[in-house]
């Protein structure tokens, strides 16, 4: 659905002006918070990808505006009424008037997503949802008096591919949200692509990266394939590598975060090789957590979200589909269950090609026949599907959970 949030991104902008001209910083600031979180759920409805990052950028701005106001770097210049930078205060659709910001910057802001993933969205996984939201709540609630509890500002997920680590991170994401109408902000990170598509730059965009959040804060960084970051420095490692490594860790200490206890910028780092983790960077996870295969409570769960509440009906138990699927990790659960919902609406609508053959209108008058799914449909894909992890993998994943806990 195509909101047209034009006008109050417009509104909104006038207030913060408006604000600002009456001292109000902390009203601007509020405004132009309010700006930019309308801006980045329009760039999501952007069209084109260029129109896309103009708006990203755009919000970032509005943030960046927010954040300066707040800390009081206008209200130092004592003349309240000079004139916000003029880009600030472009309606949404003017372009060309907000300066790129550098390469890096806007690599950077190809990094933010929305992610809109749910709790409900992840089969199982009970303990590990409920050690995430133990770690955030107790981050953000108020604290006591005369007390400071500590922060948590770093998770790691490690267990075998396809297991829900990404999709954790994007829920949680979105519970790092200040309200129902913000979008939260997830900067997803997959590490192999950045390391070899800007090498040299790569500690910078680092850098960048983290500053961006810090301004979108609460904003949670999402590090994926993080071993491909932070092996361990043996032979054979570069001067770019230790760059990296050393910038990741100052970043990972919260060097420039120190005095701006209102900022909150989690990391979550995921990975398939948690042995192969640099010690120094992996003492720095307050919780390290084992995403495991599921077992055949959360099978049955992650098949329910991918049947049931997708409104395909089964004859087979939900019971015997978990048995049916051991081994499997919950992407190849997913694969599975799309395996079985096509072949059997190819079965039931031979018909198709040849309606494309006869055009859009006749395509667009076939409703899809769909029946309920039987043995035979589950039998037939459990065969083209071999599960990726084995059982004495998954025993690594548990073995070095144990050692790392000894520690
Ligand atoms: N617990 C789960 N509940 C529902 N769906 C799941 C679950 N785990 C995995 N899936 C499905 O598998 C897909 C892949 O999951 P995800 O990307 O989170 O895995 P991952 O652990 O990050 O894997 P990798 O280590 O390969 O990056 C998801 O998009 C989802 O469809
Ligand atoms: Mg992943």
């Amino acid at each position: 659905m195509e909101l047209d949030l034009h006008e109050p991104i417009k509104r909104a902008l006038a207030k913060a002006r408006q604000a600002y001209e009456s001292k109000d910083l902390d009203r601007a600031a509020s405004a132009y918070e309010k700006a930019a979180n309308l801006m980045s759920l329009y760039a999501e409805q952007a069209t084109g990808r260029e129109a896309e990052q103009r708006r990203k950028r755009k919000s970032l701005e509005y943030r960046e505006m927010a954040h300066k106001l707040r800390a009081g770097e206008f209200a130092e210049r004592g003349d309240p009424a000079a004139p916000l930078p003029e880009a600030k205060a472009t309606a949404p659709g003017s372009s060309g008037a907000i300066p790129a910001g550098g390469d890096i910057k806007s690599i950077v802001t190809n990094l933010m997503v929305h992610a809109n993933v749910t709790w409900e969205d992840i089969g199982g996984l009970d303990d590990s949802k409920n050690e995430i939201k133990f770690a955030l709540g107790m981050t953000l609630a108020q604290q006591p008096d005369h007390v400071k509890v500590a922060a948590w500002t770093k998770i790691l997920f490690y267990g075998p591919p396809g297991t829900g680590k990404t999709l954790l991170a994007a829920a949680t994401s979105n519970a790092v949200r200040s309200g129902e109408d913000v979008p939260s902000v997830f900067y997803n990170v997959k590490i192999s692509s950045v390391l070899s598509k800007y090498f040299g730059e790569s500690s910078k965009i680092l850098s960048e990266l983290y500053g961006t959040a810090r301004d979108t804060s609460p904003s949670v960084v999402f590090l994926d394939e993080f071993e491909s970051l932070c092996g361990r420095r043996d032979a054979g490692d570069t001067g770019a590598e230790r760059r990296i490594l050393s910038t990741l860790l100052s970043e990972l200490d919260g060097m420039d975060q120190k005095g701006r206890p209102d900022l909150y910028v989690l990391t979550i780092a995921a990975t398939n090789r948690p042995w192969d983790l640099d010690p120094a960077v992996l003492s720095r996870f307050e919780k390290k957590i084992l995403i495991p295969l599921p077992d055949a409570a959360t099978r049955e769960r992650i098949l329910r979200i991918h049947l049931e509440r997708k409104g395909y009906r089964t004859a087979v138990p939900y019971a015997e589909l978990a048995d049916l699927t051991n081994g499997y990790s919950g992407r190849e659960i997913e694969r599975f269950c799309k395996e079985v919902t096509t072949g059997m609406i190819e079965e039931m609508n031979h018909d198709i090609p040849r309606l494309v053959d006869q055009g859009l209108d006749q395509v667009r008058k076939h409703r899809i026949r769909v029946r309920e799914l039987n043995r035979e449909d589950f039998d037939a894909a459990a065969r083209l599907i071999h599960p990726q992890t084995t059982a004495a993998e998954m025993e690594r994943y548990v073995r070095w959970k144990e050692s790392v806990q000894e520690e």
